[in-house]
């Protein structure tokens, strides 16, 4: 059978972050709370000329400048933060990044699982037109109430992988395990900026799915817990990464090794859940960060949404990777954020777009070279600052 998955991805975050000890100030609490209690350090925060297709454009463009544009027909864009009812956000990033008119452009949405089944799509579409290749992208801006105990878990990013036949970084299994509940755990009905989220039962039913998405997985044939080397999770917080590897080593008989996981953990920590790109937020750390060589090692994915759906599936990760990582881009990308302060932070939180038609003129604030420019009479107006 032909092979098919990850040819190449990279990731974009914007470059403010407030501290959460900041907000553990704001809060009257312990800031262990949130650096142990929840495992994060940082919420990344987009500036006002950002969103969701500035940082996949901005994602997306290392891949198309390494490996050119030849034979994308499709776009795939993954989103529970859609700027729109009806126009796909990846028409635009599909213009900023010059790609072929000859292109079919979606998008998918499903909480925070939704670049899974576009990968899995992807990838079927691919092994049919092995010279064809599909841009996938998931791009998110988590968004919770202020003063909420969500807030510390917020973030946002885009993650962009290039899905091929014969790829050069990640081969997808054609085996995974699915689940479908219809619960309201996390839901964000078409009216409201926020959503509305029952925390503790999220978290409970998240390890629920992925107890059942395994056992599917195992049903359908899939690697035993012994032939995974790595693990990645969603990750709306680094520590659910951790209750989820623990409930899952527990279920599959198996002492617990979190040096399976934690690689997979760094760059979340340091940006904030980042909703439908997280768990591949989770596979680049994963890559960049692991001493090992992990070239014919599996992986094991699990992606969550709420809502609620869950896949369990597998990657092995192909030898010679390392030369088609970004990691120095990804590292520069976190290291050189500037850090701002809780009034800052409200200032861009409390942002939101005018809703009447009027112009609004959006300070030039980004750092990458895509920007929400303006937005007049209900459209959004995106340049190549270049
Ligand atoms: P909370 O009220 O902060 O919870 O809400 P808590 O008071 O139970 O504290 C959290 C942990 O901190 C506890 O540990 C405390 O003991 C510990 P645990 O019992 O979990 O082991 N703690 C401390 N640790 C060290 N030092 C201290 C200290 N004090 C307390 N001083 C909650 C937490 C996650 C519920 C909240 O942040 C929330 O509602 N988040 C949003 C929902 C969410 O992320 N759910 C996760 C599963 S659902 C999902 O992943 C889907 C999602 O990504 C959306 C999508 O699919 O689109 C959210």
């Amino acid at each position: 059978m032909i092979k098919t998955g990850i040819d190449a991805m990279s990731f974009y975050v914007p470059h403010r972050y407030i501290g959460l000890e900041s907000l553990a100030e704001r809060h009257g609490i312990d800031p262990e709370k949130f650096s142990k209690g929840i495992g994060q350090e940082k919420i990344a925060l987009p500036g006002h000329d950002e969103d969701i297709v500035t940082m996949a454009a901005e994602a997306a463009k290392p891949l198309i400048d390494k490996y050119g544009a030849d034979g994308i027909d499709t776009v795939l864009f993954a989103t529970e933060t859609g700027i729109d009812q009806s126009k796909s956000a990846g028409i635009y990033v599909h213009r900023l990044l010059g790609l072929p008119a000859n292109c079919r452009n979606v998008e998918l949405k499903q909480a925070c699982y939704s670049a899974t089944p576009a990968i899995q799509l992807a990838c079927g579409y691919v092994a049919r037109k092995p010279d064809r290749r599909v841009l996938v992208i998931a791009s998110d801006v988590a968004r919770y109430e202020l003063d909420s105990s969500g807030e510390p878990t917020q973030g946002a990013a885009a993650v962009a992988m290039l899905i091929s036949a014969d790829p050069r970084l990640v081969e997808i299994d054609p085996v995974s395990g699915c689940f479908t509940e219809d619960i309201m755990d996390f839901w964000r009905p078409n009216y409201r900026r926020t959503p509305l989220v029952d925390g503790k039962y999220s978290a409970l039913r998240y390890l629920n799915a992925l107890i059942e998405a395994w056992r599917d997985y195992q049903a359908n044939g899939g690697l035993d817990y012994s032939e995974i080397a790595r693990f990645c999770y969603h990750l709306p917080f680094s520590r659910m990464g951790e209750k989820a590897h623990r409930h899952l080593a527990k279920a599959a008989k198996t002492q617990v090794n979190m040096d399976q996981a934690l690689p997979g953990m760094i760059y979340n920590r340091q940006i904030g859940n980042s909703y439908a790109a997280s768990m591949y937020l989770a596979l680049i750390s994963t890559l960049d960060n692991s001493d090992m060589d992990l070239g014919g090692k599996a992986m094991g994915l699990f992606s969550y949404g709420s809502g609620a759906v869950a896949e369990f599936f597998a990657g092995r990760v192909v030898p010679g990777y390392r030369d088609h990582l970004f990691t120095e881009r990804h590292r520069a990308l976190i290291d050189e954020r500037e850090q701002v302060d809780y009034e800052g932070y409200l200032k861009l939180w409390q942002a939101v777009d005018p809703g009447d038609g009027s112009e609004r003129i959006l300070p030039d604030e980004a750092r990458g070279r895509y920007r929400l420019a303006s937005i007049n009479e209900h459209q959004r107006h995106y340049i190549d600052s270049a």
